[in-house]
């Protein structure tokens, strides 16, 4: 176990292992090896407003800090408690089990009546123990996923909480729409984008990460603020599906096409490969 002191060398060796402690729909860490060889080496800020689990952040451990955002209030909430509060979020997380009338329970509470460190606990637990890992709420904002089926889950991921406490200590984290956490970019910073993807198909349209969803009208102020930022001499990169919807938008940046095996799928036999692409402004 780590202690709550730990010397700075004992430091960077459990900030080393930091790595996503939530399952998360377009997690990015099959394909890090992938698109880490694309990224500047060296750079001012980093800024990821689509924070997500938070796959590349934590392969990437900018050495100053982070900008990390998501307009997911219970997301923000979990790595704000990891950040500030990671042993009392282990010791409530001992509380859960896995069992299926309790997580129904858990489920039905409205999380806006529960301290921070219970909210950020029951969305862990839900996380590691609902179906396929799945975010999903219904129209009213209410978290909606059924029970999963696994053989002894780890609700608590005791070492990769600490390990992704430390990697967040220099990092702010808000909640906000990804225009928003981009107003203070400046020339030299890095700006990773991952959105909630174009559909590659009218039955793939998992865009269902937050009420609202992020439609064809979104990814085009997403493109215009992407070539805003190249403009302004930031290191712009974004990942998105390989459509032509997509492709069109960025038609001026360079475009690199990537293999990614798919995780989330309702139907198990269509979990396969797709294509998605990396767009970079240099
Ligand atoms: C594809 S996921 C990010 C995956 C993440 N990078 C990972 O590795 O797990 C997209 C994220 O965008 C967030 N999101 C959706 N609309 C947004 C908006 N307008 N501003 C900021 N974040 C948004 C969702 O809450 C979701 O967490």
């Amino acid at each position: 176990m780590l202690s709550s002191n730990p010397s700075p060398m004992a430091q960077r060796g459990e900030i080393a292992k930091a790595a996503p402690f939530l399952k998360w729909a377009g997690g990015k860490t099959r394909i890090l090896s992938k698109i880490r060889p694309v990224f500047p080496e060296v750079y001012g800020r980093y800024f990821e407003p689509f924070l997500g689990g938070g796959a590349v952040f934590f392969d990437l451990r900018p050495p100053a800090g982070a900008q990390l955002s998501d307009i997911n209030g219970e997301l923000v909430n979990v790595y704000r408690c990891v950040r500030d509060r990671v042993e009392d979020l282990i010791a409530h997380l001992a509380r859960h089990r896995y069992e299926k009338n309790y997580y129904y329970a858990v489920r039905a509470q409205d999380p806006a009546t529960l301290s921070p460190l219970a909210r950020a606990s029951r969305m862990i637990f839900l996380n590691r123990t609902c179906f396929n890992g799945l975010y999903r709420v219904n129209r009213r904002g209410q978290f909606n996923v059924p029970f999963g089926r696994y053989t002894n889950p780890v609700i608590c991921q005791q070492e990769r909480l600490r390990a992704a406490s430390l990697a967040l200590r220099q990092c702010t984290i808000g909640q906000l729409d990804y225009a928003t956490a981009c107003t203070s970019v400046k020339p030299g910073d890095f700006v990773y984008f991952d959105p909630p993807y174009d559909p590659i198909s009218s039955t793939a349209n998992f865009t269902g990460y937050a009420a609202g969803g992020f439609g064809r009208d979104e990814q085009e102020r997403l493109s215009n603020l992407f070539a805003r930022l190249a403009e302004l001499g930031a290191f712009v990169a974004l990942s998105n599906s390989d459509t032509p919807f997509i492709r069109s938008l960025y038609s001026e940046f360079r475009v690199t096409r990537i293999e990614a095996p798919r995780a989330i799928s309702r139907n198990a036999a269509k979990r396969r490969s797709v294509y998605e692409v990396l767009v970079t402004s240099a």
